[in-house]
């Protein structure tokens, strides 16, 4: 979900026009809500140049970006039908390269497996996990740091995906490689990357023939169940749902708890609060989740048609970008949005997980692992502090999806 978009928006500018704006460097990496600001206030339709020289609209304010995620008319196929005749490997058809009708005949087979009650089912074992990791963390830190992605958010995400995927103990550590591989390919040679997705496909393919004949209460299991009762799918399309569904959240997962405990450290009253009383801590996931998000556009979208937003028409065959970060932070929507509001009442409507039809289906089992992570983390030490000043923070990844390689923190007080 991380490549820029292809497609250029219309003729370049004439001469003597000012030049495009390039919002998306640096800065933004580091604080893209800020870096976008200016923008959705004077031009919230911009054509923009991107960091690898591309054009493409930006779309900025909330009302517009809602209405971009629900108009089919804003393709992420960008109108190419997939050959049903092609063998396909897992991850060769991704659900966020297709539109409906193919989206949707294949999307339905995830829905059920991944509902708020099914994920509910997994909790005490995720909780399990949180509780295993920062034992491990303590025990190494003595009275040090910890660096808070690889001790805890890493293997926190991947031992979710395992619980929900009922991946035996005996299998985790052979499937861990492949799985961070394709969630960030940076350091992954091109023959890594290709093993990884053999690998991927091997193990859904196991996974599919296992549980075809011996069913669980476990997500590939709940997904053969939907393609049994509906059809609708070949095996290879099923096959590529089932690594999406064990991809496609990890890195966002590992990234959105790195970036709420960014945001705790940096408002030391909400960490304060939330620890003296963790029954709003699901609540305020949300807010952390509009606060911050690792996806700051929805993927790519192409233009089939002229499509206008308020004043502007973008032309059909532009390359658009609706900004998730920019909408999560418009005062239209959220009153006073500069402000970490673990009790917002509109929080809810951040826009972090997309909208419409692409809207994510991981988004309960974010929801919970985010709620885990953060009681378990609040719960467990006295108070938090950085290690490094959250402004000198290294950010990496692109624009399209941010990431914190590391997050050095100092807890402190009762263990
Ligand atoms: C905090 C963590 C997460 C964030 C911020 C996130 C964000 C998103 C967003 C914004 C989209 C929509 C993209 C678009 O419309 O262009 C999406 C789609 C998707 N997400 Fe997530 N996600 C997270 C966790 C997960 C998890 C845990 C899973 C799987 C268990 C998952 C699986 C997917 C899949 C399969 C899609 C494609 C859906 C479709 O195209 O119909 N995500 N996610």
């Amino acid at each position: 979900m991380d490549t820029e978009p292809a497609v250029t928006a219309g003729a370049p500018a004439p001469a003597g026009q000012e030049p495009l704006p390039e919002p998306l460097g640096a800065a933004f990496l580091a604080r893209p809500a800020e870096a976008l600001a200016a923008l959705r206030e004077s031009c919230p339709v911009a054509r923009v140049r991107t960091p690898a020289g591309r054009t493409a609209w930006l779309v900025t304010r909330a009302e517009d970006v809602r209405a971009g995620l629900l108009d089919p008319r804003l393709s992420l196929s960008g109108g190419r039908v997939p050959d049903p005749g092609v063998r396909r490997r897992a991850l060769d058809l991704t659900l966020v390269n297709y539109d409906p009708p193919d989206h949707t005949r294949i999307r339905r087979l995830a829905t059920p497996a991944l509902t708020p009650a099914r994920m509910a089912a997994h909790r005490e074992r995720i909780e399990g996990a949180a509780a295993e990791l920062l034992d491990a963390a303590d025990s190494a830190r003595g009275d040090g740091p910890v660096e808070l992605m690889d001790a805890f958010a890493r293997p926190l995400a991947f031992r979710s995906l395992c619980e929900v995927f009922d991946v035996p103990e005996e299998e985790r550590a052979a499937l861990y490689g492949p799985v961070a591989c394709l969630a960030d390919k940076t350091g992954c040679t091109a023959a890594t990357v290709e093993e990884s997705v053999a690998r991927i496909d091997a193990f859904v393919r196991g996974k599919m023939a296992l549980r075809g004949t011996a069913p669980g209460d476990d997500v590939v299991s709940r997904v053969l169940a939907a393609w049994r009762e509906q059809g609708g799918a070949s095996e290879d399309e099923v096959a590529s749902l089932l690594a999406m569904l064990l991809l496609a959240g990890f890195d966002s997962t590992v990234q959105a708890i790195g970036m709420s405990v960014v945001a705790l450290l940096d408002h030391q009253d909400v960490q304060r609060s939330l620890r003296d009383e963790p029954r709003r801590i699901p609540r305020a996931v949300d807010e952390l989740l509009r606060w911050d998000t690792p996806g700051p556009f929805s993927t790519k979208r192409v233009a089939l048609e002229d499509i206008r937003f308020g004043e502007t028409v973008v032309p059909a065959g532009s390359g658009v970008l609706l900004s998730v970060v920019a909408a999560n932070h418009d005062p239209r929507c959220h009153a006073d949005p500069e402000t970490l509001d673990p009790d917002r009442n509109t929080a809810s409507r951040h826009l972090s997980f997309g909208l419409g039809p692409h809207y994510c289906p991981g988004s309960a089992l974010a929801r919970l692992e985010l709620t885990v992570a953060l009681t378990s983390i609040l719960g467990r030490w006295h108070r938090l502090i950085p290690v490094v000043p959250v402004d000198e923070l290294a950010w990496g990844g692109g624009y399209l999806h941010r990431r914190l390689a590391a997050l050095p923190v100092q807890p402190c007080g009762p263990t």
